[in-house]
């Protein structure tokens, strides 16, 4: 199964990508593809669109697209569920201790990492950022 994760702007001005990235994998995630990226105000609205009536949708997609960010494709069994508990409550306050929230979110706003809510948000979120011809799962 897939998952979609982001290290969010927040994470990569503090420059602990390299340690978000390697609590992923020691947690058994394999990395199928990665980048660092900056996207547009218009970029991050479409991939929140779910989040479009929602109060906080201006604030979400400004800070989004408010400096580089590092989406990674992940592949494990479970991988929606174990994911985001590795990464904690959504909001840092309220996530478990050793979680990457915990140890590198500061606000809900700016909470360091995404993970896809579902199996099926988990593919289309892969697809928003990968070709399926880059993924590592389909080089031949
Ligand atoms: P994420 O997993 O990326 O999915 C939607 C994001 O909206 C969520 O993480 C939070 O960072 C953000 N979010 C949720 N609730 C609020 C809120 N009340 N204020 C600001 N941002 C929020």
């Amino acid at each position: 199964m897939r998952t979609l994760a982001i290290i969010k702007p927040d994470a990569v001005r503090k420059n602990v990508v390299g340690k978000i990235v390697s609590q992923i994998t020691e947690s058994g995630f394999t990395v199928l593809g990665m980048k660092m990226i900056r996207i547009s105000r218009q970029q991050a609205e479409a991939f929140y669109a779910v989040h479009r009536e929602r109060p906080f949708f201006g604030e979400l997609t400004e800070f989004m697209s408010s400096g580089p960010i590092v989406p990674i494709a992940l592949e494990k069994d479970n991988a929606v569920t174990d994911f985001r508990g590795l990464i904690g409550a959504t909001n840092p306050a309220e996530a478990a201790e050793g979680t990457i929230r915990k140890l590198y979110a500061s606000s809900l706003g700016e909470n360091a990492v995404h993970g896809s809510d579902s199996e099926d948000n988990g593919r289309l979120e892969v697809a928003f950022f990968f070709a399926e011809a880059e993924l590592a799962d389909n080089l031949s």
